[in-house]
């Protein structure tokens, strides 16, 4: 069960708590993935604020598994959010993984010892803490004298000695979910906050005398739950943290991981390089023995094996085959498609563009809405003029084209098999398989032109400095 109906005031936003991201995930779906890699099946999300956007988001996980939704048309508390779930589960029977929505860095190995200490110490509920240095905000694990757990005290209700207790609720629990029940009614809203605690319940269970439990969790760091912006940050430097480290137990080189920033939903080869300062997001996949050098941004892009992606590079919805050179400073726009061994270089853009095998376009272009053979050669400062102000135009230059240096390529255009273009043309007009277009106009010698400029401007100086006398 994932707590997600709380609107999340703290952190100041428009959008649900819960759907703000990190590691290029929403909270909430971190939460669910760790479950569902826990083990837990069905799991129940209960929704509130932005519910349909939440729900929206999750839908998708209703393959290999059951996501059923919840609502809680009230935000009475953590208690009265697991109330709302009561119908998902009417015929559930067993163990029940309590999580919070805002509580996104735990790793499903975190849950799986906490189900298993649950099991093995046959308590009614077993609750997830860990120490802090600050524990500011969550609630206090009381234990008694033989330091067991009494009671959890919320932050706000607690008194000055008991906010001097280290260790802290990280909202995450394993309960029989008939007993939790049996309990759950009896929560009252008087606290500080008047609202129905869900850690009311370790109190209760204690006082009907079944066993309450508490597991610590060693890395205070995942425990973290985002109220504010500043946890966001934090959360989000730990999330990155988890992502390099699985990535460089997987064989991939990351020169400098506290300048990398890679999306929990990317993947990378095994002995592929990655320079300090670059940002891999969304669906991006690269291959093996790539190098990604430095303040490159690659969003949903596939990059296949052996390929280089020098500095400055961004590139969006893009693929790059295998063997290419990309970069310095390219901007690969969506819809972008660079077969096997191409070059594309310095300064050079592209958009709906689609290069054959071993082409090259190695020096500031503009290449829209064109399809480009094998082993054409694009020469610097090439441009499809694509838009003709109302509609966008494609250009298709055929396997082997040559276009020479400052050409623009007026679309509709096709430059046939095999044809060169004359450098400085404008191509207007379809080019034939094996032609030369040149459309330049020819160039023309005034001999001792320059001379003559010069001796008329000496004399023009002259007279002027006479006149000024
Ligand atoms: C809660 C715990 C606190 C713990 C902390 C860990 C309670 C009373 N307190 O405090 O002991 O240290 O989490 O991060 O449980 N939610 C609902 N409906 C509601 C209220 C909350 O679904 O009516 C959801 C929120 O969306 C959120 C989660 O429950 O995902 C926790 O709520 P939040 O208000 O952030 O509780 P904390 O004050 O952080
Ligand atoms: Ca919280």
């Amino acid at each position: 069960m994932i707590l997600a109906a709380g609107e999340g005031t703290r952190m100041k936003s428009e959008t649900a708590k819960v759907l703000h991201r990190v590691a290029g995930r929403p909270m909430v779906e971190h939460v669910l993935i760790a479950a569902r890699q826990a083990g837990a099946d069905p799991s129940v999300v209960v929704v509130g604020v932005q519910g349909s956007q939440v729900q929206a988001r999750l839908e998708k996980f209703d393959e290999g598994g059951t996501v059923l939704f919840a609502e809680q048309k009230k935000r009475l508390g953590t208690g009265d959010a697991v109330m709302a779930a009561r119908a998902a589960l009417s015929r559930f029977r067993g163990d029940v993984l309590i999580l919070c929505g805002d509580v996104p860095a735990l790793p499903a190995s975190a849950l799986k010892t906490l189900v298993k200490e649950h099991r093995k110490s046959g308590a009614a509920l077993t609750v997830l803490t860990a120490i802090l240095d600050d524990p500011q905000g969550y609630g206090r694990i009381v234990r008694d004298g033989e330091g067991r757990i009494a009671a959890i005290v919320e932050h706000k209700d607690a008194t000055t000695e008991q906010r001097r207790i280290a260790e802290i609720n990280t909202g995450t629990y394993c309960a029989d979910w008939k007993k939790l029940l049996a309990v759950l009614e009896e929560i009252r809203p008087n606290n500080a906050q008047g609202e129905y605690y869900l850690t009311d319940a370790v109190k209760l269970l204690i006082e009907k005398g079944a066993r309450a439990s508490a597991v610590v969790h060693g890395d205070h760091r995942e425990a973290m739950g985002v109220n504010g912006r500043r946890h966001l940050a934090l959360v989000g430097r730990v999330m990155r943290e988890q992502v390099l480290g699985r990535l460089m137990d997987r064989g991939v080189t990351i020169i400098d991981p506290d300048s990398t920033f890679i999306d929990a939903t990317v993947t990378v080869g095994r002995d592929t390089t990655i320079y300090p300062g670059v940002t891999l997001e969304g669906e991006t996949r690269i291959g093996k023995h790539c190098v990604v050098h430095g303040g490159t941004r690659l969003r949903s892009v596939r990059v296949g094996n052996h390929t280089v992606v020098l500095d400055g590079t961004i590139a969006v919805d893009s693929k790059i085959g295998a063997k290419c050179q990309v970069g310095p400073y390219c901007h690969l726009r969506p819809g972008t498609a660079l077969g096997d061994e191409c070059k594309v270089g310095n300064f050079v853009e592209t958009k709906k563009c689609s290069l054959g095998k071993g082409a090259k376009a190695s020096h500031l272009s503009y290449l829209g809405d064109a399809v480009i053979g094998r082993g054409v050669n694009i020469g610097a400062g090439t441009i499809t003029c694509n838009y003709d102000g109302v509609n966008k135009h494609q250009t298709i230059l055929e396997d082997g084209v040559f276009i020479g240096s400052d050409t623009q390529l007026v679309a509709p255009v096709t430059v046939g098999r095999g044809a060169y273009v004359g450098a400085g043309s404008t191509v207007t007009e379809n080019v034939p398989n094996d032609a030369l277009a040149i459309t330049r106009v020819s160039q023309r010698n005034i001999e001792g032109w320059a001379e003559r400029k010069r001796q008329r401007m000496a004399r023009e100086k002259k007279r002027r400095a006479k006149a000024a006398k």
